[in-house]
């Protein structure tokens, strides 16, 4: 159990392996405060820390009644409005149309295991891999009760972070600002790192230095969104890979959120995350709760790397429930780069035999089977299938596929109606929209109103049914356009600040419906490339599509943000034609095998009409997915160099748990004159193995040297000719 209560002082202990986390509560007013975050300590009582005996600014050693106290106390969860000016966590509306919550401490439960977030992704685990502290405050004047949960996931040195609050009181309440995490702590000299992007250049590592004020990324697009995303971590000055302090926190949410960091007057910090205010307003009558969605908090002593493999571990152990988490996924060939709304069964079938012969091993079917859909003008909302293109029907074309020896997966866009469309003919009300206003459209679309039970039922309906009529085997679940014009013609006018939480809460349960009713199938979600690409989305399908950039060069930048903070295993990633359809480069079909291989693996383009010498290379690439899958899979991620701090190359690599394996990356991006080989240290190795070490490729001799050589003295990559180049470093430990 890595939870303490010391009931004379009055503190709560959270430990993971490697971290500690302290609670303590207040004797005379029972605040809850947080007195630590960090590295293993052995003491319980260090409620010191929280200095509620050196009030600042006052002359008395503990004038508590002043608003200086309680701006500067390190408050677990704060209230608003009585007296701390930095962000609080809650805010409300009550019925004198007053905003204040001043929260306190009434007791808690300890326990073995985890219990779920009605509605919302969480992270989940058994009585035997953590526990969990419910903290329970009460507002007694607005008559508002929070309850405060602390998970702790002690292998993987993880604490989950949610809220529940609930009126108790007979008149409703509004909440407008409910944050799942606040965590003060002392500014030490940390950078924030964030991640930032646009549609094809999804998750672009940023550092920047935490000025006094607020400094914040966040969503306001009802998705987690291509340009900012949900995760925050304050990172020592001079953190490596390898060492320096590092706090990472991680929203399992996928529509709004906030993530800011504030720097106070006396330089401590409050990091909180949660769903955005902005447009946020949830109206909770007599004893309704409102669930918070769960943020993951981690704190390494030992760099980047500790933190990305620590959320790595997380996720593939305790949010994603596909059974295809921990298994090879079929090497699919999607025909959106290959003929985008341009096919026929014919067409779809000549890509398949062909594919069948190279060992690709599941056709899937993207964007324009279904009503009238030639451009992207129309049809979303009428999904049956268009037997124009699809002579003979779906169940035929599947057949088919299947006889050739191939799955078959399909492409939904489920979320959205065309303003061309039955659906929106017999049914305008259905999207959203403001009373009055044209809604905006976006690539010539709207969105469903998926608060509305009726929209959400039909959507299902229509998903399934398809399913249903044959077999397939996948679905990839795509959402192209963010919300705007938040107006819903099904929510009264005091429940329409909740729409944008209710849609992100109808996705998740559309789709868990769908994942209870096809419990084999294998979901990918996609959002526009990778704008919902977040931790949310994981809790339903083992992998989501990374970006609609496949661009090799431009990918490992891309690739690089998105495995800082989520397994390989779950990063769409496909070999596509050349020149590459968003950047127009040209690079070799080696190297596009061997950065795709860092993800799900699969093909997105015509292979019936690529060059042969492409093509030939096939079947040798299939058989290194088959080859190192596993390991890439399963493995540990090390960052070794990063073409986007140094411009030049790239190299990146993955460590069997065991030690016994590991398969290094390396793309010469750029060649220079005068290299005659670039030197590169390797991580994860254990030091006193031998390790055989095969160079892909050119293949040099087998060289046998010990993990500590390579690691510390390194090893040397023979330069290349020309641009793009890549190769594979494969590393077996050799029995001595
Ligand atoms: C956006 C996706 O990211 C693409 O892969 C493709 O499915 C298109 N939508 C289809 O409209």
């Amino acid at each position: 159990m890595g939870i303490h209560y010391d009931d004379g002082a009055r503190v709560f202990k959270l430990d993971t392996a490697h971290t500690s986390y302290v609670i303590a509560i207040t004797d005379e007013e029972n605040f809850i405060g947080h007195a630590y975050y960090g590295a293993s300590i052995r003491d319980m009582d260090v409620s010191y820390l929280m200095r509620t005996k050196e009030a600042p600014f006052v002359p008395s050693q503990n004038n508590r009644d002043r608003s200086s106290f309680l701006d500067t106390f390190p408050m677990e969860y704060p209230g608003n409005g009585v007296g701390d000016y930095r962000e609080s966590a809650i805010a409300i509306l009550d019925e004198n149309g007053n905003t204040a919550v001043d929260l306190h401490y009434t007791g808690h439960r300890i326990y073995d295991g985890k219990t779920g977030i009605p509605g919302l992704p969480a992270t989940f685990g058994d009585e035997t891999e953590c526990s969990t502290l419910e903290i329970y405050a009460s507002d007694s004047v607005r008559m508002l009760d929070v309850t405060l949960f602390y998970t702790v996931f002690e292998d993987v040195d993880v604490i989950a972070r949610s809220v529940q609050i609930t009126n108790r009181a007979k008149e409703p309440v509004y909440l407008t600002k409910v944050m799942s995490t606040s965590v003060d702590m002392d500014a030490e000299d940390y950078q924030m790192l964030t991640l930032h992007g646009s549609w094809a250049r999804e998750r672009q590592i940023e550092y920047r230095s935490i000025g006094y004020g607020k400094q914040s990324v966040g969503s306001t697009r009802g998705e987690s969104s291509h340009q900012e995303h949900p995760f925050v971590a304050l990172v020592s000055k001079g953190a490596t890979q390898e060492s320096g302090k590092v706090y990472g926190f991680h929203f399992v949410y996928s529509g709004n959120f906030l993530a800011q960091v504030e720097k106070n007057q006396f330089d401590s910090l409050r990091v909180v995350m949660g769903i955005h205010p902005q447009d946020f307003c949830w109206q909770l009558k007599e004893n309704e709760t409102f669930y918070a969605p769960e943020v993951v908090l981690t704190c390494s002593e030992n760099g980047i790397g500790a933190m990305t493999r620590t959320l790595h571990d997380l996720y593939r152990k305790h949010l994603i429930r596909s059974p295809y988490k921990n298994k090879k996924r079929p090497i699919l060939i999607n025909n959106w780069e290959a003929t985008y709304f341009d096919f026929d069964t014919e067409k779809l079938l000549a890509i398949a035999r062909e594919a069948k012969k190279c060992g690709i091993e599941m056709l899937v079917m993207d964007d324009g089977w279904f009503g009238y859909r030639n451009d992207d003008n129309t049809s979303l909302g009428d999904w049956q299938v268009n037997e124009e293109k699809i002579k003979g029907g779906l169940k035929n074309l599947v057949d088919e596929v299947n006889r050739i020896g191939l799955k078959f997966g399909i492409w939904f866009e489920p979320e959205m109606i065309s303003p061309d469309s039955n659906l929106y003919r017999n049914h305008p009300d259905w999207a959203i929209a403001l009373p009055e206003r044209t809604p905006c459209r976006s690539r010539n679309q709207y969105v469903l109103d998926l608060s509305r039970p009726e929209v959400r039922d039909y959507v299902y309906e229509a998903v399934a049914s398809i399913l249903r009529s044959t077999n397939i085997e996948y679905v990839k679940w795509d959402m192209n356009r963010q919300l705007t014009d938040l107006g819903s013609a099904y929510l009264n006018r005091e429940n329409q600040g909740e729409l944008l939480h209710r849609y992100v809460l109808g996705v998740y349960e559309m789709q868990e419906r769908l994942l209870k009713e096809f419990p084999k199938l294998l979901l990918e979600n996609c959002s526009g490339g990778g704008a919902r690409f977040d931790s949310g989305m994981l809790y339903y399908s083992p992998q989501i599509w990374c970006s609609d950039d496949t661009d090799a060069i431009e990918r490992l930048k891309i690739q690089e943000g998105t495995a800082l903070i989520y397994p390989l295993s779950t990063m769409g990633a496909h070999v596509s034609d050349c020149p590459n359809h968003t950047v127009g480069r040209v690079t070799p079909f080696a190297t596009r095998g061997h950065v795709a291989l860092a993800g799900t693996f699969g093909y997105e383009l015509d292979i019936t009409k690529i060059p042969a010498e492409d093509r030939e290379q096939i079947p040798q690439q299939v058989a290194m997915y088959h080859r190192y899958n596993e390991l890439v899979r399963e493995g540990d991620y090390y960052r070794i160099a990063s073409y986007s701090q140094n411009h030049e190359y790239d190299c990146y690599g993955v460590v069997a748990k065991n030690r016994m394996e590991a398969l290094f990356t390396f793309v010469q991006v750029l060649n220079r004159p005068n290299y005659h080989s670039r030197r590169i240290y390797l991580q994860g190795l254990a030091p006193e193995k031998k390790y055989r070490i095969e160079l892909g490729r050119e293949n040099g001799e087998a060289s046998i040297l010990y993990g500590d050589t390579l690691m510390h003295a390194g090893i040397q990559i023979p330069n290349m000719w020309g641009d793009f180049q890549s190769v594979l470093l494969h590393l077996t430990a050799v029995e001595e």
